[in-house]
This record gives C-alpha cells, structure tokens and sequence, in this order.
C-alpha cells in the first residue's frame, strides 16, 4: 500500500509536468531504425514468426475470445486496463492503419489518433526490433489475421491516471533507449538470443523489477538490473543470471529445452511462464531457443559452447545430490522414523512417490524440487497454490506428454500444508523462511473465489 501511495503521489507530479509538456511538445512519432533497400520484402513466414515470437496473442485475446481481437483485462496498480482489437478489422480494430502508425505503436507507445497507450502494451521492449521485423510484422497483420467485429471494453482509470498525457512524461523517463536494436544483432547465435530477449521476447517485462515508478529496472543486457527478477501477479519471475539465480546449475541445452517445451530436467512452467511457452517459445525454432539460452547463459560468462538439439529426455534418474544437505535430507526421509518432522512425514506419504526422497524428481516429468525457484521464492502464492490446486504444463508440440499433478486441497488441511512446504523450502539445501497456516488459508480462500 506504501508503495502505491508513492508511486501514486509520483505519478501525480509527473501529471502536472505533463501538463506543460502537453502545451508544448507535440506528439512525435519516431523515424523507422533503419533504411530498407527499395523493394524489401519479408522472408516468407517472417511475420507470423515474428508475432509469435513477441505473442501479442498473449494480451491481445480475452479468455475464449477470438485471437488478436482484445478484451482482455489486464490488472495494473493503477486499475484495470483492457486490451485492445488488433485484427484488421476497420471499425474496432487497426484495420486503417498505415505502416508508420503501427511503428508508432509498438515503438513510441502511440496509437494512430496520437493517444498514449498505457506502458501495459510492452513497447519499452517492442522499440529495440528492427525495422524488416517491425514491417514483416504489420503485413502479416494486415493480411493474413482475419478481421474480428470486436468492440472492447473502454479503458477508464481514475484521476489522475486517466489523463493519457501523463505517459508523455513518464515516457520521458522510462524509454532511455533509442529505438532498433541494442546491439549487433548479426553474427552469433548469442547476439541473436539478446535480440530476442530484450527486443521481441519482452523477458524484462517480467523478469526485471519495477522502478518506483513502475517502469522496467532492466531493459537491455547493459543495465544494472537487467533480468534481476521481477514480481508478476503475485509470482515471481525469478532471476535469470547471477548467483541466486537456479539457472547456474541448468547446461544451454536443459536451458533451451524449458524455453521450447515447458519443462526439463530441473523444473516446469507454471503461471503465465507455461502460457509464455504455449503461445510465444514453442513456436520458435530450436535455433532460436538455443540462442537465448546461450545469451542468457552468457550473462554469467558460463555458455560453454552451443549444443546443437534441445537437452532430450535422457529417461534416466539423476545422480543423487553430491552435496552434504541434500544428501542428509535424503537420508532423513529414508529412515522414517517416529519423531520425524510432520513437514518431512507428509512429503514422504504424499510427494516423494513422484518428487522422490533427493528431491530431484525425474528429468522432464517430475520437476526437481531442491533449489527450485518456485519452491523458494519470496511469493509464496503459486507454491501454495501448487500444493493446493495441483499443476498442469501445457503439452506442447516437442513434448505432447500433457503432465498434471493433482491438487491436495481436500487431503491436507492448512496447517498441514504449511508444515508440508516450510519443509519443501528449508530441505536438500534449499533456505527460504516458513510460511503459516494463514498463508496457506488466503490462497485457498482465493481459489474459491474464482
Ligand atoms: C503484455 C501485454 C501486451 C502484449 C504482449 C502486447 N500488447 Fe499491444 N496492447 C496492450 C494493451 C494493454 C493495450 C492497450 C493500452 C491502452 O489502452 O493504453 C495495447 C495496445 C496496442 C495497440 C493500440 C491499439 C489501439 O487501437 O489503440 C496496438 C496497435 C498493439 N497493442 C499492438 C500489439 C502488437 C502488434 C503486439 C505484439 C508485437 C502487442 N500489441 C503485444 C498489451 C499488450
Ligand atoms: C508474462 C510474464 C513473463 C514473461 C513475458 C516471461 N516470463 Fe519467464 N517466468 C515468468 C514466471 C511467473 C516464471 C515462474 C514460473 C514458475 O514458477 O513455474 C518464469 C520462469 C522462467 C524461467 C525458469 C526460472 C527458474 O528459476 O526456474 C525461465 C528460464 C524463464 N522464465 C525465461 C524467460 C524468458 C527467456 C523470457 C522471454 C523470452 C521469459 N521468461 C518471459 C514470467 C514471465
Ligand atoms: C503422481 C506424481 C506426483 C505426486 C504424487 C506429486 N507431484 Fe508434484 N508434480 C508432478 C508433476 C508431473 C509436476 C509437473 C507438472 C506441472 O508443474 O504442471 C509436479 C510439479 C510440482 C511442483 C512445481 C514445480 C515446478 O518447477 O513447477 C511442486 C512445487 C510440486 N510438484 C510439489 C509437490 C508436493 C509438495 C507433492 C506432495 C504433496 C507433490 N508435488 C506430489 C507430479 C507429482
């Protein structure tokens, strides 16, 4: 609440200093990156390419709506901010629209009749692609998706966020990047991976933390907090590089294999990562992912050469833990004993048929659990919610496998469960703080609201 209140006070300053900037500045919309040769034509299939790769279907589509054609609610700290219809259709969707309004959109955060779109629309990110991207792009869009009829809810923020000149200043300050790519795009796979990441990918929009005034800390490789990890309704979307980060102990391949299928060796993609992996990263070549996963790796100087596949699904067990505290909770819940924790005696009756006493599961089926991010998170929302509710990654076309886990919600009760996961998040070496029976309470409480 603190924090929205500051960020609530800054935003009505930035109100006023829009306000001259309002009288006196008129809305520009920047020149295309590049010069392309006269004639350039996309590659075939590049814009649909393209789309995926950047999954405006993400946004742009309500829950069993038609795709592209918005309504999608959207919450932000300042209220709730609905998508818009982006087929061609030319009375509710952008149908009318000329090339350098489209550009416009997705560079400057400026939509055809010169309103400010909410920074929900990711152009902080979308302004780093190129331009043959950005036009492959608009004529896929205009050619190829069928128009949908769609009126959509109306955006209506109350004051002083619904004064849409605001953004003007708050774009001032938040797009510190020139437009097109913020480096060499061509040459290695690596410099390919950072292009789509930071450009198309949008991973920032997630994976950053947020200023104070809610823009991206991180926008590109060559800031500070670039990929740091970020909060995302109530998830965390953990760090991508560094040493809190679970992605040091994954190779490029096992890397590459969670970005293009949902899972692999060591964890599955839950919350809005599966449907990052369902909409966007399974359509990607394995090319493509590859080349993220060596640039991500890279940001700890560890690449270590680029495979050629996808790690594949060995079938194999893993080796136990190597190390001292995974191999003392290992041991723990092998001898079962009468004065065991209630913590470590759940698990056992319930999890380790499947998860297994190391906590290493089984590659690409059953996710590790030892330093599993979700599992040690500072959210502890969606491990509850796992627990409770179960967990279902997406099949996709690499892996069809579709891997549910059932729910315990009617199994165990709350302070079961709290036991349940303080043990799951202080075992095998894992070192994050308990959570209570009241935490587990209030996500029950919101999944019975749904
Ligand atoms: C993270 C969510 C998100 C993604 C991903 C996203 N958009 Fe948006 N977009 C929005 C929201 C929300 C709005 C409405 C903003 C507003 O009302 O100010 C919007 C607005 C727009 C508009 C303005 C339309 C109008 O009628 O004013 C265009 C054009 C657009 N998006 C295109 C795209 C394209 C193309 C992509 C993929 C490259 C994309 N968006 C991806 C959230 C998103
Ligand atoms: C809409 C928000 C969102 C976007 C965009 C997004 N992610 Fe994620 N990501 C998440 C969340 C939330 C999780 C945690 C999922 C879980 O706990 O199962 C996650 C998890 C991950 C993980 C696993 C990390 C770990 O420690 O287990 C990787 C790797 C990852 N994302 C990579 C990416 C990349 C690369 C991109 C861009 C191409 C991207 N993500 C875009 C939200 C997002
Ligand atoms: C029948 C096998 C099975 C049992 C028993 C089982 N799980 Fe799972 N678990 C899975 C599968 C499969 C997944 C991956 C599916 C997914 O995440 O959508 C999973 C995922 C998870 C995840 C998410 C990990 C990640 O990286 O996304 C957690 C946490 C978890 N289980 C904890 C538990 C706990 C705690 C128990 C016992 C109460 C348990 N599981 C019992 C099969 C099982």
């Amino acid at each position: 609440m603190k924090c929205f209140l500051r960020l609530a006070g800054g935003l009505a300053v930035l109100g006023v200093v829009a306000l001259l900037a309002f009288i006196y500045v008129p809305v520009k919309r920047t020149a295309p990156s590049e010069e392309l040769a006269a004639g350039w034509q996309p590659e075939p299939g590049q814009g649909e390419y393209v789309m995926h790769a950047s999954d405006c279907v993400a946004c742009h589509t309500a829950p069993g709506g038609e795709p592209l054609a918005g309504g999608r609610a959207i919450a932000s700290p300042m209220g709730t901010i609905w998508s818009t219809n982006i087929t061609p259709d030319p009375e509710t969707g952008i149908g009318g629209w000329t090339l350098d309004e489209f550009r416009a959109s997705l560079v400057d955060g400026i939509a055809a009749d010169g309103t400010h779109l909410y920074p929900a629309m990711p152009y902080e990110n979308y302004r780093l692609m190129t331009e043959a991207d950005i036009r492959a792009l608009y004529g896929y869009m205009m050619n190829e998706v069928e128009p949908v009829r769609n009126e959509v809810e109306t955006t209506s923020l109350a004051f002083p966020f619904n004064l849409r000149f605001g953004i003007r200043a708050w774009n001032w300050l938040a797009l510190g990047h020139a437009s097109g790519p913020s480096a060499e795009i061509a040459g290695t796979p690596e410099a390919r991976g950072r292009y789509l990441v930071e450009g198309a990918g949008h991973c920032a929009a997630c994976h950053s933390p947020r200023t104070p005034f809610m823009s991206q800390d991180g926008v590109t490789a060559a800031d500070g907090n670039f990929l740091a990890g970020g909060v995302i309704d109530g998830w965390n979307a953990p760090a991508l590089h560094g040493d809190g980060s679970a992605l040091k102990d994954w190779s490029v391949a096992e890397l590459a294999a969670y970005l293009a299928t949902g899972r692999n060796a060591h964890s599955a993609a839950n919350g809005e990562m599966g449907l990052v992996v369902e909409h966007s990263l399974q359509h990607l070549s394995d090319a493509d992912n590859l080349a993220m996963a060596a640039f991500l790796k890279g940001l700890d100087g560890d690449a270590g050469g680029i495979p050629e596949t996808l790690a594949a699904n060995s079938g194999s067990l893993p080796e136990a833990p190597a190390d001292a505290a995974g191999e003392a909770t290992a041991a723990m819940l092998t001898e079962a004993q009468p004065g065991m924790p209630e913590g470590a005696r759940l698990y056992l009756d319930n999890c380790s048929g499947c998860h297994f006493v190391t906590g290493k599961g089984a590659p690409e089926i059953f996710p590790e659990l030892a330093g599993n991010s979700l599992v040690t998170g500072s959210e502890t929302g969606p491990l509850l919610s796992v627990i409770l509710n179960g967990a279902d990654v997406p099949p996709t076309g690499k892996r069809p496998m579709h891997l549910v886990m059932q729910g315990y919600a009617e199994r165990l009760d709350d302070g079961e469960i709290a036991e349940l996961a303080s043990f799951l998040r202080s075992a095998w070496g894992n070192d994050a703080p308990a959570v209570s029976a009241a935490d587990v309470a209030a996500v029950r409480g919101a999944a019975a609201t749904h």
